[in-house]
């Protein structure tokens, strides 16, 4: 294990000491790598590369499989960020045996350091059982994808005092199952500010506030890769959609101009020397 090797204990004693914990989104080798180096804290092989990568409508479709094949993609780039792998729909709900040899999967054939779930006291069993093989487990809450069909749509949670309490009373279910973080989506900020304090465990927001102790973004949506939506609580820090196909417009131009290749960019052979080939 890498000396600076992020792990769950290190992010606990960040929330102690008020560090701020960065999480990113990566689906791939040469992103992580790159977020790895940049020092990022924690990588999320999110389903949402259900959208961003598989171009589905949401993160349902998302299989064990792409799981599995994304995640090892992302561990080979990844030294020192923990490494927290998606569980995807269907899969930790069916039974608690097969939610941990589903978690299980992730770590071993596919390098996670850590498995990450959506819901909140309903899977209280599954998140212990899985703890309790050594995974560990960071909870998701308020605007769970997954569940994007029962909440009606991508909407703000929490939002009057009974849906705020059963967010709380379900942060504090996940903490007592053994979470090690949990990650509040679209909800409220004084309500992730309340759960923040209320928790030991460090609380991640992905349109939650600034009181959480760590922040999320997708990777697509701060790099501006993805054109399709932009959620309103993401930030910008680049236009690479438009960088790229200006890059890939100039290859075009210079290919039918027969600008490229040039003498630089192939293989210095005399005509005689062809049949060697052969
Ligand atoms: O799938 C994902 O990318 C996520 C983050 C948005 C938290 O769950």
């Amino acid at each position: 294990m890498a000396v600076n090797k992020v792990s769950t204990v290190t992010l606990k004693e960040m929330k102690q000491r008020g560090e701020k914990i960065t999480v990113l989104t990566a689906y791939d080798y040469s992103t992580a790598r790159m977020l790895d180096q940049a020092g990022i804290d924690v990588l999320l092989v999110g389903d949402s590369l259900g959208n961003v990568i598989l171009g589905y409508d949401s993160t349902i479709p998302v299989t064990m499989e792409d799981m599995v094949s994304h995640t090892r993609a992302v561990s080979r780039g990844t030294t020192n960020a923990l490494v927290v792998a998606d569980m995807p729909f269907l899969s930790y709900h069916v039974s608690v045996a097969e939610s941990v040899k589903n978690a299980g999967r992730l770590l071993q054939e596919a390098g996670a350091n850590a498995v990450k779930l959506e819901g909140g006291r309903e899977i209280a069993d599954k998140v212990e059982a899985i703890n309790a093989a050594g995974i560990p487990v960071m909870g998701h809450l308020g605007l769970t994808p997954q569940s994007v069909n029962k909440l009606g749509g991508y909407k703000v949670q929490g939002k009057d005092e009974a849906a705020a309490r059963v967010i709380i009373n379900n942060a504090l279910a996940l903490q007592d199952a053994g979470v090690f973080a949990i990650v509040l989506e679209c909800i409220p900020a004084p309500l992730a500010k309340m759960v923040t304090e209320r928790l030991d465990v460090p609380t991640i927001g992905i349109g939650a506030g600034a009181s959480c102790d760590g922040q999320v973004l997708v990777i697509h949506d701060l790099l501006g890769l993805y054109s399709d939506v932009s959620p309103k609580f993401a930030k910008r820090y680049a236009s690479l959609n438009t960088t790229i196909i200006e890059a890939v417009t100039k290859y075009k131009v210079d290919v039918k101009e027969k600008k490229f290749p040039g003498p630089e960019h192939s293989f210095g052979m005399e005509e005689g020397d062809l049949p060697k080939l052969y």
